[in-house]
């Protein structure tokens, strides 16, 4: 039965459609001034409110999958507390209707049951297309979009986000990540571009351009977050919200850059990461969050917290005594808004604080004067209420060429022997394997639910790719699955195996996200190995599909794989697409954004020192080698074509530090069928007086040739792609020679002071 103070949400949706629209405000007068006037008439409880994020469930119940409001919460929380803002969803992804109803209903007791009628702000974490609207268009997680090389089509993919999000009625999304993913081991490694700074950096700013565009006030654009604020990717015990130890200079060299980049392009906000460096947890970092980001980077937007980060100073991370404490330092530290999620606590001892005396009120209006203008910047002002006409944004049925293609892109073909793939459609094929039968294993994290494996509670009508195999004639065996069936046998698998002519074996991981994705190491699931090798037995070509969001240790069966492909977590058109590769609709291009490690303990990215592929000799007589022997490198990926590359050119063999350098290089494709190339363009610092990378990636271009055809890429690189951190944390280049790796190319240079 209904309680009075409960009701549910459906009921609201013809009642706000007939109020909602006709209650606009007046559009405010485009200036700071507007700003300071609205401070200037809040009370410091008015402040504290817009300071304080909460989580959904504040307000909320679910009973058969819709969201119940509870009235008399939302009353004690936007009228009474004056909060300015909530998030999440509760257990579950909501259809639009509802989304647009509940955002509505929120506005709608700001407008009219407060004070101050500061629009009220919606925040989600839509992190790889809108993943808590049903029908939404989800896309491969950034891992494989790092896959593609392809910034446009980040750009794309971003801008569609921003267009469903918005249609939604929620204005901020809490994306892109902008971590380096640089600790193979990391459970969300598959949230970011990859490990590479250069390439984060260039893909990370892609999608923040595609969310905000050129005025995010805009009804399909949204607000952006630059997370998770600064070096959250590089636990040192590999697990997820785990201490890092970074060097400043390391700080400076691989893990600013990214953030630098995205507050030059013009990202609203930022989060900060949950985790401590050096012992020091980064929410209570002033010189991170005050020095760092605002001095030195010129941040001017909202800085949020990450989720009860505030809280955790005191309760996990004890550098506080108390809550209270912990809100000092925390807001000491530069923090404007607080994902609390679930009480008052925070609200409570910050105006504690304020009439204490120890934090001042100007520190409370430079958060709230961000927040403001963060809210005025999204148009919440001149329409608080969810735009009418950007109904017709959310579902476009072009949208689903885009995420196809962002899938087609992504995936990576490992290996090829005797160029076993493509296959025939003639061919008798079998499919088996725990993530054959999954569409959670497509999807990965934050995919309808927090963890994405929920397959229950996904859309209907999503495909496996034992449902796209098998409308081609292959057929699914079943083996084991993660959630249900767990007796299987391997001898009776491999003995169906025989009767086909080629096995796809679709391995990998389960879907999670963050804490709960962490893992000892990453090794393949036992049975996973075993699957393969009694497989192996049958003498039956097997191919190897790996969906994963990180890599996982495949040493053992590699070499009982013909062909191996690695699809990420590339989303609703994986199925499709890995279906489209396998039979040669498409080429693949994909290249690796991480390097692929071959042993557990040997966890090293692309562009690691010398020193760590020295390997010392002492029997039969001393001598030393280098030698670095990942399963497949960073940038690695395989064509069903071949690409020839003609020497470097270059525009000149010396260069000055205010010169630039063009490099070209011709690229034919020699082979039989048109595909991509990433044309990659590495530098080596040869010598430096900071130990420089093997190399670096300083360019890439992607390009698309026809047989026979080629084409001749130029890049030009100036004194700044040249240099490093140094000691002193300047970043400076020395004068000296260099050389350009283009695929086996080489060509030095030398750099004049
Ligand atoms: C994650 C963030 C996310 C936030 C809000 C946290 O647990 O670390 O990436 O944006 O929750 O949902």
């Amino acid at each position: 039965m209904k309680k009075n103070s409960v009701f549910s949400a459906i009921i609201f949706i013809s009642f706000l459609a007939l109020n909602s629209c006709s209650k606009k405000q007046e559009p405010t007068k485009d200036s700071g001034d507007e700003i300071e006037k609205i401070l200037t008439s809040l009370t410091l409880e008015e402040k504290v409110g817009q300071m304080t994020n909460l989580t959904l469930a504040t307000i909320a119940t679910e009973e058969n999958r819709r969201i119940k409001l509870d009235t008399d919460k939302i009353r004690d929380i936007i009228v009474n507390h004056h909060v300015g803002s909530i998030q999440n969803v509760m257990n579950h992804a909501y259809t639009l209707e509802e989304w647009r109803t509940m955002v509505d209903l929120l506005q709608k007791v700001t407008m009219e049951q407060t004070r101050h009628k500061i629009p009220f702000l919606y925040c989600v974490d839509a992190v790889h297309g809108a993943n808590y609207i049903y029908g939404a268009t989800l896309f491969p997680h950034n891992i494989g979009l790092g896959a593609t090389r392809n910034p446009e089509l980040v750009e794309k993919c971003a801008a569609i986000t921003a267009a469903e999000t918005r249609a939604s009625g929620v204005r901020y999304n809490f994306s892109p990540v902008l971590d380096v993913g640089r600790n193979q081991q990391w459970s969300r490694l598959g949230e970011t571009f990859g490990e590479d700074v250069y390439l984060v950096t260039q893909l990370g700013g892609a999608a923040i351009k595609g969310f905000e565009g050129s005025d995010v006030s805009k009804n399909n654009k949204v607000a952006s977050c630059m997370k998770h604020f600064v070096g959250y990717s590089v636990p040192l015990n590999g697990k997820d919200r785990a201490p890092a130890y970074i060097p400043e200079i390391v700080l400076r060299e691989y893990f600013l850059p990214t953030f630098r980049n995205a507050v030059n392009i013009g990202s609203k906000t930022l989060m900060v990461n949950s985790a401590e460096i050096n012992g020091t947890p980064v929410h209570a970092s002033k010189y991170l969050l005050t020095d760092v980001l605002r001095t030195e980077l010129g941040f001017k937007g909202v800085v949020i917290s990450d989720w009860q980060d505030i809280i955790k100073l005191q309760e996990r991370h004890r550098v506080a005594k108390t809550h209270k404490d912990a809100v000092f330092l925390a807001v000491d530290a530069g923090i404007d808004m607080c994902i609390v999620p679930f009480d008052f606590g925070f609200y409570n001892d910050l105006i504690a604080l304020v009439k204490e005396g120890k934090i001042s009120e100007s520190r409370i209006n430079e958060s709230v004067r961000r927040i403001l203008q963060l809210k005025k910047d999204l148009g919440l002002f001149q329409n608080p209420y969810v735009e009418k006409e950007n109904i017709g944004n959310f579902g476009k049925p072009e949208y689903t060429a885009t995420t196809l293609q962002a899938a087609l892109e992504s995936i990576t073909l490992l290996k090829n022997n005797d160029s076993i793939l493509p296959l025939s459609t003639t061919k008798k094929i079998m499919v088996t394997g725990p993530n054959a039968n999954s569409v959670t294993a497509l999807h990965g994290a934050w995919s309808y639910v927090w963890q994405g494996n929920r397959d229950t509670l996904y859309p209907t009508g999503l495909q496996s790719i034992a449902q796209v195999f098998s409308s081609s004639g292959a057929k699914f065996i079943p083996s084991f699955d993660y959630n249900g069936k767990n007796e299987w046998n391997k001898e009776s698998l491999a003995k169906s195996a025989s009767q086909f002519d080629a096995i796809l074996v679709c391995l990998g991981e389960p879907a999670y996200a963050e804490t709960p994705g962490n893992t000892p190491d990453i090794e393949l699931d036992k049975r996973q190995v075993e699957m393969v090798q009694a497989l192996a037995k049958t003498g039956k070509p097997i191919i190897l599909l790996l969906l994963e969001g990180r890599p996982r240790i495949i040493r053992e069966i590699e070499p009982l794989c013909k062909a191996i492909l690695l699809g990420y977590w590339p989303g609703p058109q994986g199925a499709q697409a890995i279906h489209d590769v396998v039979f040669g609709k498409f080429n693949p291009g994909g290249k690796l954004p991480y390097t692929y490690p071959r042993y557990n303990g040997s966890l090293i990215t692309y562009d690691h020192k010398l020193l760590d592929e020295a390997i010392e000799i002492v029997d039969p007589v001393y001598e030393y080698k280098y030698e670095f022997k990942p399963q497949y490198e960073f940038g690695h990926g395989l064509s069903y074509t071949t690409f020839t590359y003609d020497s470097i050119q270059f525009s000149k063999d010396t260069i000055s530090t205010n010169d630039s350098l063009i490099v070209s290089v011709k690229v034919t494709n020699s082979g039989k069928l048109a595909g991509h190339e990433v044309v990659e363009l590495y530098t080596q610092d040869l010598v430096a007086s900071i130990t420089p990378s093997v190399k670096r990636l300083r360019r890439f271009n992607k390009i698309f040739l026809q047989p026979g055809e080629s084409k001749t890429i130029s890049f030009t690189l100036i004194e700044k792609d040249l240099s490093f951190v140094n000691e002193k944390y300047e970043t400076i280049s020395e004068e000296g020679d260099f050389e350009v790796i283009i695929a086996k190319r080489k060509r030095k240079f030398y750099l004049k002071d």
